[in-house]
């Protein structure tokens, strides 16, 4: 779809994919950028979330562990929909629920699901159908959208990525609370980043076609400003 713009030059409603690694700096980044463009943004790893949620719920991990296609009879059943900033799973606002850390450790586990990521991929292009998007999570590039006009592959190092998840943690805990270990975060993001990489199904990589911006020394505003320049270009050149 094209829009005339009031410069006189065609916009096209163009679809942002944005990969990479966990703490890489990529749903600040597809957040400010969609604002930036009046997109709408969508966080595919809180998707995967809510699936890991419901099944926590419903207490079928076990089983799933033992026997994986019954995470079938889960997602016969399940809505996920986004109202701004907030997540609505089955109509339930879950937000902060899928933030939890009993979600963190298996949502690695529920998403190597194939039968998830079929599920889930099909809501994803679904979303996205219209154009005006932007997207992030590990396979948006190379799965859901390898026609997206435009590919953003972030990368940043490990300790880096440790001290951005440090500095979020200690902002949210409540006063009094004990700090995390730094050592420890950077151990479960670089496990994160094996299972990732690592899996059967749509693996963590980057598209050949898609721009790697390394954002361990950016400031936020430099990586939207990259991000926001790119989208700007093939947008102007009605690709
Ligand atoms: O971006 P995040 O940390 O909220 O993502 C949570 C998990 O979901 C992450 O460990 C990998 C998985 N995920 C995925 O497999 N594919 C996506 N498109 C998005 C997330």
């Amino acid at each position: 779809m094209k829009l005339l713009h009031k410069s006189g030059i065609r916009k096209k409603h163009i679809i942002i994919a944005i990969d990479g690694p966990a703490a890489s700096g990529k749903s600040t980044t597809a957040r400010k950028v969609a604002q930036r463009l009046g997109y709408t943004y969508i966080d595919t790893g809180a998707m995967y979330r809510s699936v890991t949620l419901k099944a926590l719920r419903q207490g079928v991990l076990d089983e799933v562990r033992r026997f994986p296609e019954n995470i079938a009879d889960l997602l016969q059943e399940i809505t996920i929909h986004f109202d701004g900033d907030t997540v609505l799973l089955d109509g339930r606002d879950v937000t902060s629920d899928i933030r939890d850390n009993r979600v963190s450790r298996e949502v690695s586990f529920i998403s190597s699901l194939k039968p998830v990521r079929d599920k889930l991929v099909e809501m994803q292009q679904e979303l996205g159908r219209q154009g005006s998007v932007v997207m992030d999570g590990r396979d948006i590039g190379t799965v859901v959208f390898p026609d997206a006009e435009l590919k953003i592959f972030l990368v940043a190092d490990a300790r880096e990525r440790a001290r951005r998840r440090y500095a979020e943690l200690v902002a949210k805990s409540p006063e009094g609370s004990e700090y995390p270990d730094i050592d420890q975060l950077e151990e479960e993001i670089k496990r994160r980043d094996r299972d990732d990489e690592e899996r059967e199904h749509a693996p963590l990589k980057k598209h050949p076609e898609a721009y790697e911006i390394d954002t361990s020394s950016l400031t936020i505003e430099r990586q939207v400003d990259s991000v926001y320049s790119l989208a700007v270009d093939i947008q102007k050149r009605g690709r």
